[in-house]
């Protein structure tokens, strides 16, 4: 069993989607076994990010990750990792497959509704970065 991080970004909470979102989670057969809304700070989000500092969308990026609350969470299953990316299909939503949250959700690359860790070493830092070990009850 496995555990990923993910994020529901400000334009999915701005927009009172994150129920619809997690429905799509949890049919996949992803287990929510943490999850607190909270409003990230520019320092929070440019560290998040930091493997992105040097592009050009940068700048955008986290104004967009701090433009309004989010909800962090630890979602629990078999290669949940790899499981959460295709529900959350391409980074582009209008690359991204039907079914797929971009795809029925995001309004555009930059507003793409949530995040999912991609490899086991960083669900495990960004994990650690919103949760303490007693918040996640699987
Ligand atoms: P995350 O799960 O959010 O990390 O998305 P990802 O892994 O599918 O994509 P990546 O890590 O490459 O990019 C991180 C985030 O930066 C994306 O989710 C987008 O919101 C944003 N982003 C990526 N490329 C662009 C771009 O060309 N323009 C803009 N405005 N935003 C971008
Ligand atoms: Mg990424």
């Amino acid at each position: 069993i496995e555990r990923t991080f993910s994020i529901l970004k400000p334009d999915a909470t701005r927009r009172n989607l994150t129920g619809a979102i997690n429905a799509l989670i949890e049919k996949a057969g992803l287990r929510i076994v943490a999850q607190k809304r909270v409003q990230i700070t520019r320092a929070q989000a440019e560290t998040f990010y930091a493997v992105h500092k040097e592009r050009p969308f940068f700048g955008e990026l986290v104004e967009t990750m701090i433009g309004g609350p989010v909800v962090v969470q630890v979602l629990e299953g078999e290669d949940a990792i790899r499981k959460y990316r295709d529900v959350l299909g391409a980074t582009d939503p209008s690359k991204a497959a039907p079914g797929t949250i971009r795809k029925e959700f995001a309004l555009s690359v930059g507003e793409n509704s949530a995040h999912g860790s991609d490899a086991p070493e960083t669900a495990a830092i960004e994990i650690a970065q919103w949760f303490s070990g007693n918040e996640i009850v699987g």
